[in-house]
C-alpha cells in the first residue's frame, strides 16, 4: 500500500471506531478549538460524552460548536485572546456555570511565529509567541486548577508542547523555546498539585496538517512533493489532527489514571532518532 493510500485508510479507521463514553458526564474545556487539533479534539471528546467549552480567539469556533452540536453533543463557544488571564478567567467560569463543573482542559490553542532567524528576531516576536503559547497555557493551567481543587475533584489537564520542545528542527527558536517551557510547566505543575488527584500531562506532536501547517501541506502539494511530507519519521508520513487528539484524550480519560507529569511524543518515531541517512552509517 503506498503512503497516501495508507494515510487516507487511517482517517477513515479513526472516524468509524467506535466511541465508549470514556468522557461521559465530564465538562472539557478546549482552547484553539476553532481549527486543527483543538477542533478535532472538542468533536472527539463530545463524542466520548464530555460537555465541551470551546474556546478560541477566531470565530471560527462557533461552527466547531454547530458541529458539536450536529453530531448530537453539547457545547458553548468562547471567542476571546487566550494570553489574556481575565478572559481565561472567564471561560473556566463558563464551564463552571454552564455545565456544574470542569474536569478537563487542554491547554491547547498556539501560534508558529515562522522560520525567522536568529539575527531577525525581535523582543517584540518572542514576547507575542511566548506569550500565547506559554503564558496562555500557564493561564489556563492555574485557573482550571483552582477550580478542580475548589471542587474537590480529581481532573485532568493536559497542554500541547511540540517535538520542537524536545529539540531542534521542528520550529523558529521562540517557537521551540516556548514548547519546551510548556514541557517544563507540566513537569514543575504536576509536582506542585500532588496529592491534588489532578494529573497534567503534555501532548508532543510532529508534522500534522493543520491551519498552523497548512501552507506547508499546500505548497508541497502545488509542487509535487507532498509524499515527503513527514519523510524523516519512521510512518514517513504527516498526522491529520484526530490522531493527536485521540492522545489528548487518553490523556483526559480513566485509560490514563497513573500517567502525570509527562510529554509524550505523538510523532511517527521522529524523535526516536538521531539524524540519520537511512542505509548509510556515515
Ligand atoms: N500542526 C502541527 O504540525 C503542530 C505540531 C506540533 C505542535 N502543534 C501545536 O498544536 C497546537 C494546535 O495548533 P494546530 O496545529 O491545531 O494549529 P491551528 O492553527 O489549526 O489551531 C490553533 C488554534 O489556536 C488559536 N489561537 C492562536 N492564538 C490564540 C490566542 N491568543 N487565543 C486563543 N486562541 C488562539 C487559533 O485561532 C487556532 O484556531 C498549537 O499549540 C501548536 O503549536 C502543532
Amino acid at each position: 500500500m503506498d503512503r497516501v493510500s495508507a494515510f487516507a485508510g487511517m482517517t477513515k479507521r479513526i472516524k468509524e471506531t467506535n466511541m465508549t463514553g470514556r468522557l461521559e458526564g465530564r465538562t472539557a474545556l478546549i482552547t484553539g478549538a476553532a481549527s486543527g487539533i483543538g477542533r478535532a479534539a472538542s468533536l472527539i471528546f463530545a463524542a466520548e460524552g464530555a460537555r465541551i467549552v470551546a474556546v478560541d480567539r477566531a470565530g471560527e469556533v462557533e461552527a466547531t460548536v454547530d458541529l458539536v452540536r450536529k453530531a448530537g453533543g453539547e457545547a458553548v463557544a468562547m471567542v476571546g485572546d487566550g494570553g489574556d488571564k481575565a478572559f481565561v478567567d472567564s471561560a473556566v467560569e463558563t464551564a463552571l456555570d454552564r455545565f456544574g463543573g470542569l474536569d478537563v482542559t487542554f491547554a491547547n490553542a498556539g501560534v508558529s511565529g515562522g522560520l525567522v532567524p536568529l539575527f531577525e528576531l525581535t523582543p517584540e516576536l518572542w514576547t507575542d509567541i511566548l506569550r500565547i503559547n506559554l503564558v496562555g497555557v500557564f493561564l489556563a493551567v492555574q485557573a482550571s486548577a483552582r477550580a478542580m481543587l475548589d471542587r474537590g475533584t480529581p481532573g485532568s489537564i493536559i497542554c500541547t508542547a511540540s517535538v520542537a520542545g524536545l529539540r531542534s528542527g521542528a520550529g523558529g527558536v521562540p517557537y521551540s523555546a516556548s514548547k519546551a517551557g510548556v514541557i517544563s510547566l507540566v513537569q514543575t505543575v504536576a509536582n506542585q498539585l500532588g496529592g491534588s488527584g489532578i494529573r497534567i500531562n503534555a501532548v508532543c506532536p510532529g508534522l500534522t496538517e493543520t491551519g498552523m501547517t497548512q501552507p506547508v501541506f499546500d505548497m508541497a502539494r502545488a509542487r509535487g512533493t507532498d509524499h515527503k511530507l513527514g519523510q524523516l519519521n519512521p510512518l514517513r508520513r504527516a498526522a491529520v489532527p484526530e490522531e493527536i487528539a485521540r492522545v489528548a484524550l487518553f490523556l483526559a480519560s480513566d485509560d490514563a489514571s497513573y500517567v502525570n507529569g509527562q510529554a509524550i511524543a505523538v510523532d511517527g518515531g521522529l524523535s526516536s532518532s538521531h539524524p540519520v541517512v537511512p542505509g548509510k552509517m556515515a
